[in-house]
């Protein structure tokens, strides 16, 4: 791997915990909430790849709210309007992993411009990164809006490159998404998956440059090269 200049952040379950919402799931349907914020999660995932199939974007607010209606229906659990637009708001306002923020400064003080690429909408991705008074950590937060068609599709990839104007060679990408590890590694970018819960990497002719269970370890690993 050659040295690096930039650090691009995926940024939902990435340094951001989706599954922050699930206490408020819970409060609409007591003892439900994991189980509704993790299959929320992943039809989001899923309306985002079949519309880049489709051909036919709408933003990551839409995907998640047309997400939120398949769950409450699928689970046959309720959920009027108001609970559901309670829900996406509070999908703005996920919560950092708690090794997150000082991992970020430890990264920001290597004098490494740190961006998020994420598919999460320009408003969406703002609103979650100000809302955790983390907005000071990144030069760029870059959003699938602009090529208007999300990740693992590699103009997205691109966005992040361009704006950077470094060649990806030098850019590394941290993802604990392996689906987006992989789109990244594909790309071009040197990878770090982060694997904080034990999953396992994801069979699409990719590898990761580096693995870690964390972003701290990240933060040491860069430190440690940096030496
Ligand atoms: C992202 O932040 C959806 O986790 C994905 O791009």
């Amino acid at each position: 791997m050659k040295k690096i200049h930039a650090i691009v952040f995926d940024l939902y379950g990435t340094l951001y915990d989706v599954h922050s919402v699930a206490g408020l799931c819970n409060t609409y349907h007591p003892g439900r909430g994991l189980e509704i914020s993790t299959v929320w999660r992943q039809k989001q995932l899923e309306y985002t790849w079949l519309r880049s199939l489709m051909g036919q974007y709408v933003d990551f607010e839409q995907a998640t709210r047309d997400a939120l209606v398949f769950t409450s229906a699928h689970l046959k659990l309720p959920l009027d309007d108001a609970a559901r637009t309670a829900l996406c708001d509070a999908y703005l306002e996920i919560k950092p992993y708690p090794e997150v923020p000082d991992a970020l400064g430890r990264l920001q003080a290597l004098q490494l411009p740190l961006a998020i690429l994420s598919n999460g909408s320009a408003n969406s991705i703002r609103r979650v990164v100000t809302a955790s008074g983390l907005e000071h950590r990144f030069q760029h937060l870059i959003s699938a809006d602009s090529a208007q068609i999300f990740k693992p599709h590699h103009s997205v990839y691109k966005l992040a490159e361009d704006q950077l104007q470094l060649e990806r060679s030098v850019i590394l990408f941290v993802s604990s998404n392996a689906w987006d590890a992989s789109g990244a590694r594909h790309f071009g970018y040197p990878v770090c998956w982060i694997n904080r819960a034990g999953n396992t990497f994801d069979e699409l002719g990719q590898s990761p440059d580096h693995v870690v269970a964390g972003l701290d370890q990240l933060a040491d690993w860069l430190a440690g090269q940096s030496d």
